[in-house]
């Protein structure tokens, strides 16, 4: 008998996707944009500050450069452990990735790194709010350089009561299948300073200009919007799920003495965009392999450290994260029955 295989990661989808969509397709509305400003306006409601949406996270990446890059400073400082788009954004506007370590805590940049990094030509840095852990933005604003927060995989997380996404003057979001919210593809850059937030939205479109730049077609399209608003309406119940799994899967892996589950932080609340552990005896390739051959797509949390494309040594906890880590199914569209079978096969294999 074949068993079903339970995926790494997935969106929730309903029949309110379909009642939106359904909507301007009857409206003949795909890129007319009425969807694409309703969506930005419940989800600026929701954030507490101004957004522009674009079609995709690294698009919203890419613009945010643009527009705070300052034309001397050439250097953008970016963690190791995250994914690749980080590094095509810089590229894409010219700056040069310094690639700093993360620490041990929560994953994030580590700011001792980033201090030995830090140089007058650097332009700005990317703070990434890591799989679901709100990261305090506190230290990095101290360094006097712009701090881009990076919310792709944190959204609607509070710490110290605050909302990632507007801890610092320019954030961006990914609305990718598998993210937090979904619109297929889909972005957003928010920010308090107006300029930036106009500058972007020029840039996302060329049409209908009076005067000529390089501007590019990063529209999100009405039925992105669509999806999304579907999706805004659970986001509540989405983060929910996601913390009911988290803390089963924690009361049962406490259990277990070669694993490390992921830490509770004070005054910050985490999301749970991944489960995390660290396996404490073992390698992560053999575990991935035996839990495939169960039926359960378990990953590394990052398909490789950025560092390491590019050969460069020094970044130890990255690699310490990344050679005991393991992503195990976490999100809304998760049942129960699944929950339970992951967890029953993990103590099986590390007990
Ligand atoms: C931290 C982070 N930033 C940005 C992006 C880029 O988002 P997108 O895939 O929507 O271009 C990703 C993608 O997964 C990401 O993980």
């Amino acid at each position: 008998l074949k068993r079903k295989i339970i995926i790494h990661s997935q969106p929730f989808l309903d029949s309110k996707e379909f009642l939106y969509l359904k909507k301007a397709l009857k409206e003949n509305c795909l890129c007319c944009g009425k969807y694409v400003q309703i969506f930005e306006q419940k989800f600026a409601q929701f954030l507490g500050r101004d957004v522009v949406c674009v079609n995709s996270g690294t698009s919203a990446l890419h613009l945010t450069l643009l527009a705070i890059s300052k034309r001397k400073k050439r250097k953008i400082l970016i963690p190791t452990f995250t994914c690749s788009a980080l590094l095509n954004a810089s590229f894409y506007v010219g700056l040069q990735p310094v690639i700093c370590d993360v620490n041990l805590y929560d994953f994030s940049l580590d700011i001792e790194d980033v201090k030995r990094k830090i140089a007058h030509d650097v332009n700005c840095l990317i703070l990434v709010h890591p799989f679901g852990i709100p990261v305090d933005v506190k230290p990095f604003l101290e360094l006097d350089v712009p701090v881009v927060e990076d919310c792709a995989h944190t959204l609607g997380a509070y710490i110290k009561n605050k909302m990632v996404g507007t801890l610092t003057q320019v954030s961006i979001f990914s609305f990718y299948a598998t993210k937090f919210l979904t619109t297929s593809q889909g972005g957003a850059i928010s920010s308090s300073d107006k300029k930036i937030l106009n500058q972007v939205r020029d840039l996302r479109e060329y049409d209908k200009k009076n005067n000529y730049k390089i501007r590019f077609n990063y529209k999100m399209s009405d039925l992105d919007a669509c999806i999304g608003l579907a999706q805004l309406e659970k986001l509540e119940e989405f983060i929910k799920k996601r913390k009911n799994l988290a803390s089963l899967y924690t009361q049962e892996f406490e259990k277990i003495k070669n694993i490390e589950i992921p830490r509770v932080y004070y005054e910050r609340d985490c999301l749970y965009y991944r489960y995390i552990i660290f396996l404490k005896k073992g390698k992560v390739s053999s575990f991935i392999k035996i839990m495939h051959e169960r039926g359960i797509r378990v990953e590394r949390p990052v398909f490789k450290p950025l560092h390491r494309y590019f050969k460069l040594k020094g970044f130890n906890s990255a690699e310490k994260i990344y050679n005991k880590s393991v992503s195990i199914p976490i999100y809304p569209a998760l049942t129960l029955k699944d929950a339970k079978y992951i967890i029953t096969q993990i103590k099986k294999v590390l007990s």
